[in-house]
């Protein structure tokens, strides 16, 4: 929406050894759920950290028109005054979520505890979503789609349940924007609300719960999945959130720190959720050199700080069992791929196609655009790595942050530069991409 009018290209081209410390951004999915629950909590909730992207703040306005006290109390530092489960007042304009999946669902789940209309908007690439997914289970609990566009597409009007039911819901894709929506609209019922779920996915949204309180029950599903049980009607009390650096931040620079020859970069407080890391895994496996130091656990989620060096990375082939843990990556992903020597073959990635951007055909535009060889069959991506990146290309961005950041990291060691059409929608989730990086050495410009 206030992006559309306005696009800013940027190029990155071949840099010398990348150097130093840096810390990115708080943790998208935390900042929002630490919007949402202090929203829904009775007292109030400090945060620190916070992300202040566009995305997470279009969740704290939402939270205040919902009825919350929501204020900025210093650099990334917060205050929730909530208003209790199920006590969201009626907000009197659309909640516009921007760009932010995220913020939209977790939100449609906590209105649907409350007995409220609020209709939920966002831009042209929100709008283009899939929300079907989010109030289909909502709808069970006793929510209500008052209206919405073709296809039950944003902008969506949502009818919160006055009397709740818990529900046993089984997702159809491993995804915790289902699963939180499932447990936030929970909250408010009686009895017991399950969500199964085939594959874990991110488990944010349950430490969280548990950290302001409530009861909640988690146990192993199957291989892989999980069966989380939540009691309703807790009495969620504020708590201090202290927000972990991003791993999907990280991610951008811990792959340039590998492709571009001589590096040596740390990056601090990262996040180390084994439900965040399969990125890192994959870039072990492929030879990069990352190291791990001084793991706390003080806030609830584990974190360490990370060595990462330039690496000659090889291909390898990343099973389908790990898209979850890095559903988020495979963009900087298949950059480190184009680079390494060999192929790599990711499998499963049916879910890239209703994100931000269908980012299945984003990826292979944005690489073959810049000379690489790759492919997509089915729903895998395979990348012919030759150990170097022609460049020279011009990469659409189709409003997705994190092409940009992607392409701009190939850029920073391909041949020839590579050009961004678009770097306005960097702001959603990581403001200060393009500064970090110079810092670290990265020639954009
Ligand atoms: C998120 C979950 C993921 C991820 C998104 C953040 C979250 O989406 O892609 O960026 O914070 O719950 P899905 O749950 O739909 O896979």
């Amino acid at each position: 929406m206030s992006h559309s009018d306005q696009t800013s290209p940027l190029a990155a081209r071949k840099s010398a050894a990348l150097r130093g410390t840096a810390r990115v951004p708080g943790d998208k999915s935390i900042s929002h759920r630490a919007l949402i629950l202090g929203a829904l909590a009775v007292g109030e909730t400090r945060i620190t950290g916070l992300l202040e992207g566009e995305d997470v703040l279009n969740t704290g306005k939402a939270m205040r028109a919902l009825g919350a006290r929501v204020e900025r109390t210093g650099d990334c530092a917060w205050s929730v005054h909530g208003v209790g489960v199920a006590g969201f007042a009626q907000p009197d304009a659309p909640l516009d979520f921007g760009n932010s999946g995220t913020g939209c669902r977790l939100a449609m789940g906590a209105v649907a505890g409350s007995p409220i209309t609020a209709t939920f908007d966002g831009d042209a690439s929100l709008r283009s979503r899939p929300m079907r997914r989010i109030v289909d289970p909502l709808e069970q609990m006793g929510a209500k789609v008052v209206s919405s566009a073709e296809g039950g597409r944003l902008p969506l009007a949502l009818a919160g349940a006055r009397d709740p039911l818990p529900i046993t819901y089984r997702t159809p894709v491993p995804s915790a924007q289902i699963k939180s929506a499932v447990l936030l609209a929970g909250l408010s019922a009686p009895g017991v609300t399950t969500v199964i779920e085939a594959e874990a996915s991110r488990d944010h949204t349950e430490l969280m719960l548990q950290h302001f309180g409530a009861t909640l029950v988690t146990e192993p599903e199957g291989k892989l999945g999980r069966k989380i049980s939540l009691t309703g009607q807790p009495e969620l009390r504020g708590a201090p959130v202290v927000v972990p650096a991003d791993p999907s931040s990280a991610a951008f620079p811990m792959v340039a720190g590998l492709v571009v020859p001589g590096s040596d970069i740390v990056l601090t407080d990262v996040m180390t959720n084994p439900l965040r890391t399969g990125l890192i895994t994959t870039l072990r496996e492929m030879g990069g050199a990352i190291e791990q130091s001084e793991t706390r656990g003080d806030t609830g989620e584990p974190m360490a700080q990370f060595r990462i060096r330039g690496s000659q990375l090889r291909g390898v082939e990343v099973p389908a069992e790990r898209a979850p843990s890095m559903i988020d990556e495979y963009l900087v992903l298949a950059v480190a791929a184009a680079f390494a020597e060999g192929t790599t073959i990711m499998r499963g990635l049916h879910e890239l196609r209703v994100k931000e951007s269908d980012r299945l055909e984003a990826t292979a535009a944005m690489l073959r655009v810049n000379g690489v060889e790759v492919e997509i069959a089915g729903d895998d991506l395979i990348v012919v790595g030759k150990g170097h990146v022609p460049g020279g290309g011009l990469v659409a961005t189709h409003m997705d942050h994190r092409i940009a950041m992607s392409a701009l990291v190939m850029g920073l060691a391909a041949d020839k530069p590579v050009t961004v059409d678009d770097t306005a929608f960097i702001a959603t989730s990581f403001p200060d991409f393009v500064p970090m990086m110079r810092r670290l050495g990265g020639e954009l410009g």
